[in-house]
């Protein structure tokens, strides 16, 4: 997507078996548009070796304040210039530390050190032992690093170096790719709790068969990313598909409509805004057999009767929340043909103030979309892009909305 393009960011590799990953990290942010220049400490340098990161890199690496290739020998000065952000991954416990207390006896600290507070956000990937981040010394050095206005990425959960399990790992490179692109997307919806439900419900006819539809999920999982890197607080109820959870959302996974209708019901109490993308089953089998209904070599199949299921859209725009404004309902439509009709009689039909349209053959299980957005005052068009890319168009469109409506933001 090149996410980064046009950001130049200084990765800090401070000493920690976590190293290995920067590799992996370097070469992502490049990926995706960034520059990388990466300076290592003297403690860095035991895990991996500069000639690593300056081949990935594609630019000499600094590890010393004393380095003659800057005419004025002040590295610390000229490369956090230069940089959109300072991003210390992995940062060890030392590390924090030292920035505390802002000292800058080695390059990387006095480039922390150094740095425009007001243009080069620092960002931290904290990599230790578990004993080490549960410290009370490395809790108070994480807070006062919050409050000195740094952004701590938080750490994984799981086996370590060294043999312990528990919290302190290193995020994975992918992982802490995803927070990069997020600081720097725009914060629109900063104090919102945003709630999206996605992908397709699965209506059992017996113990192992049951009938459910084609939807991805990918779209309503693009909306989740897009709105937590907004800002918002984010619950993503999802019906069954195998994607991964975007970073600082909350998962809640549903099979039925029926299940999908009292997890959304429930959410919606807090949420300020509700986006509808789930492909909900429009009926269920109206008496689901306990055990597998079995051939009995007659030639005979089975007669099988359907209920409707509940509307959950229509249901949440309908309740006191969604009536009065204070949760804003957004309803997705996906069609085969008359886009345009059907979506607007669909809004109308599901009392929500904006309908997004899409075809759904064309989008289904797909990477890319295109969105026609309507509301009481027309229609937009949202151009063929990747789910992601509109995801972001859409949550800034919603987010003018709410805020002109004079919702909290
Ligand atoms: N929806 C819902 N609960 C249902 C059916 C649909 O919440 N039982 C929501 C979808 O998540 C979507 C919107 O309603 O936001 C429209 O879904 P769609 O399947 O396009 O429409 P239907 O209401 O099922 O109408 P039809 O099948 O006639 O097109």
């Amino acid at each position: 997507m090149n996410d980064l393009a046009g950001k130049h960011i200084v990765l800090g590799l401070t000493g920690g078996i976590a190293c290995y990953k920067s590799a992996e990290l370097c070469r992502a942010l490049l990926k995706e548009g960034a520059t990388v220049q990466v300076v290592m400490t003297e403690a860095a340098e035991q895990f991996i070796t500069p000639i690593t990161l300056q081949a990935l890199s594609n630019r000499p690496v600094y590890s010393s304040q004393w380095d003659p290739r800057e005419p004025n020998n002040m590295p610390h000065i000229n490369l956090s210039r230069e940089a959109d952000a300072i991003l210390i991954a992995p940062c060890s416990a030392d590390f924090m530390a030292k920035l505390v207390h802002g000292r800058a006896d080695e390059l990387l600290s006095l480039m922390c050190l150094a740095r425009p507070l007001d243009k080069v956000p620092l960002l931290v990937a904290p990599a230790m032992n578990r004993e080490m981040w549960a410290h009370p010394a490395t809790q108070r050095n994480m807070a006062q690093l919050t409050s000195d206005g740094a952004m701590i990425f938080g750490v994984g959960t799981g086996d370590q170096a060294c043999g312990e399990t528990g919290d302190g790992r290193m995020l994975e490179p992918q992982e802490l790719l995803e927070e990069v692109i997020a600081f720097f997307q725009p914060k629109t919806l900063v104090g919102e709790h945003l709630l999206v439900t996605a992908g397709p419900t699965y209506e059992a006819i017996d113990p192992v068969r049951g009938i459910t539809n084609l939807s991805s999920g990918k779209m309503g999982f693009a909306i989740a990313r897009a709105a937590r890197e907004a800002g918002a607080e984010v619950t993503l109820i999802a019906g069954p598909v195998h994607l991964t959870t975007p970073r600082g959302v909350t998962r809640v996974n549903v099979t039925s409509a029926q299940n999908m209708l009292e997890a959304t019901v429930d959410c919606a109490q807090s949420a300020h805004i509700f986006i509808a993308t789930a492909a909900v089953a429009d009926w269920r089998p109206a008496n689901p057999a306990e055990q597998k209904i079995k051939k009995d070599g007659s030639g005979e199949v089975p007669a099988l009767t359907f209920v409707e299921n509940p509307d959950i859209l229509a249901t949440v725009a309908q309740s006191p929340r969604g009536q009065s404004g204070a949760l804003y309902c957004v309803g997705f439509a996906a069609e085969s043909q008359d886009l345009l009709a059907n979506a607007q009689a669909k809004r109308l039909r599901k009392g929500v103030p904006l309908l997004v349209g899409n075809i759904g053959p064309a989008t289904f299980g797909q990477d890319d979309n295109a969105l026609l957005l309507v509301d009481e005052l027309g229609t937009q068009d949202l151009a063929r892009d990747s789910k992601l890319a509109l995801a972001r168009k859409l949550i800034a469109k919603i987010a003018t909305r709410t805020r002109a409506k004079g919702q909290k933001v």
